[in-house]
């Protein structure tokens, strides 16, 4: 087994970061307007102060482009992105373009947009600016909130992830009867759960054993051969994983030499990343085949077809 990594942050500084992803945030555009002027950023920093008065934080990259216009305005507003706004988290993790193009937004304290579909929005007052590093911490008051019955979008170890309820509330536990109180079977999802599971870990084992690449690794491998030359957004988007996310596990990818970068920058799969994908796949297979052994071609053509419309296709 590999030593875990530790040690010291100014050792090395990607280590450190990594430590860090694996506390789970939710993630927010925290946004704001001076003199016309419109700024907006996607933020994970986010983190509530003070019930009273009431009061929240952030922090903002020194290096962040957006920075004159937070500096000079006099309110900001956190919108908490909603699991369908994962477009919008990416559009504002980018510098540059007019990120609120096209994007209908109403003006909140202090003219901040406020933006549709969110799971939550406080829109705040600039209490202070505090210098902390390479960032600053905004202290805002919070004037007003509003909250919508939308699950929130998540953020852990890079990638954008989706809140599910704890497995043993919502099947087979000793309040299942509670969870689902119409009827005496486990809630779909929670079945849907341990299945997701059950099914990943016996892969699991087999991908350390064959010294294979991580799971997100190994997503965007796949979806770089399948599609290629397709954007960065777009491997980022089907891959589940952040702009930087992405960026870590090509540079990953390249340094183990799966991927080849070309002069242009364009991702290409080495033979050995080819090899990698076909033995992933076939092992992924073998193991599915092997799950699934004690079903008949009947029961699985059903269950195909339930999860399928489930999917929304
Ligand atoms: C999930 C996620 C969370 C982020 N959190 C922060 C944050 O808290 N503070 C920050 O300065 N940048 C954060 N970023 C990076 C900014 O969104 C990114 O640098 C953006 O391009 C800044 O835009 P700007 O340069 O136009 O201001 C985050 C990015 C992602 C994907």
């Amino acid at each position: 087994m590999p030593e875990a990594p530790s040690g010291s942050p100014a050792v090395d500084r990607r280590e450190f970061r990594r430590a860090l992803g694996h506390f789970p945030t939710g993630v927010t555009i925290v946004t704001t307007q001076h003199q016309g002027q419109l700024a907006g950023m996607t933020a994970n920093s986010f983190a509530s102060v003070s019930l009273d008065p009431p009061l929240v934080l952030w922090s903002i990259d020194k290096n962040s482009h957006s920075l004159p216009v937070f500096e000079q305005a006099d309110c900001f507003a956190i919108n908490v992105l909603a699991a369908d706004q994962l477009d919008l988290a990416s559009r504002f993790a980018r510098s540059g373009a007019d990120k609120f193009a096209g994007l209908p937004w109403q003006p909140g304290v202090g003219g901040a947009p406020c933006l549709p579909g969110v799971s939550a929005t406080f829109e705040c007052r600039k209490r202070s600016m505090i210098d902390a590093g390479d960032h600053f911490i905004l202290l805002g008051e919070v004037e007003r909130y509003a909250r919508a019955d939308r699950d929130p979008l998540l953020f852990a170890h890079g990638r954008f992830g989706l809140a599910v309820d704890y497995p043993v509330l919502v099947s087979g536990g000793a309040d299942a009867t509670a969870a689902s109180p119409a009827t005496d079977r486990p809630t779909m999802l929670g079945l849907l759960w341990d299945a997701f599971t059950g099914m990943s870990h016996a892969f699991q084992e087999e991908r350390d054993a064959l010294g294979l690449v991580s799971v997100s690794q190994g997503r965007v491998l796949s979806l770089i051969e399948r599609y290629p030359g397709a954007e960065a957004d777009f491997i980022a988007r089907k891959a589940a994983v952040s702009p930087q996310g992405l960026e870590e596990a090509v540079r990953a990818l390249a340094s183990s030499g799966f991927l080849a970068i070309g002069p242009d920058g364009s991702w290409g799969l080495t033979p050995k990343g080819r090899d990698h994908v076909t033995l992933r796949r076939q092992r992924a297979a073998a193991i599915e085949a092997s799950q699934l052994k004690a079903f008949t071609a009947a029961e699985l053509e059903t269950t195909c077809r339930v999860l399928r419309a489930l999917g929304g296709g």
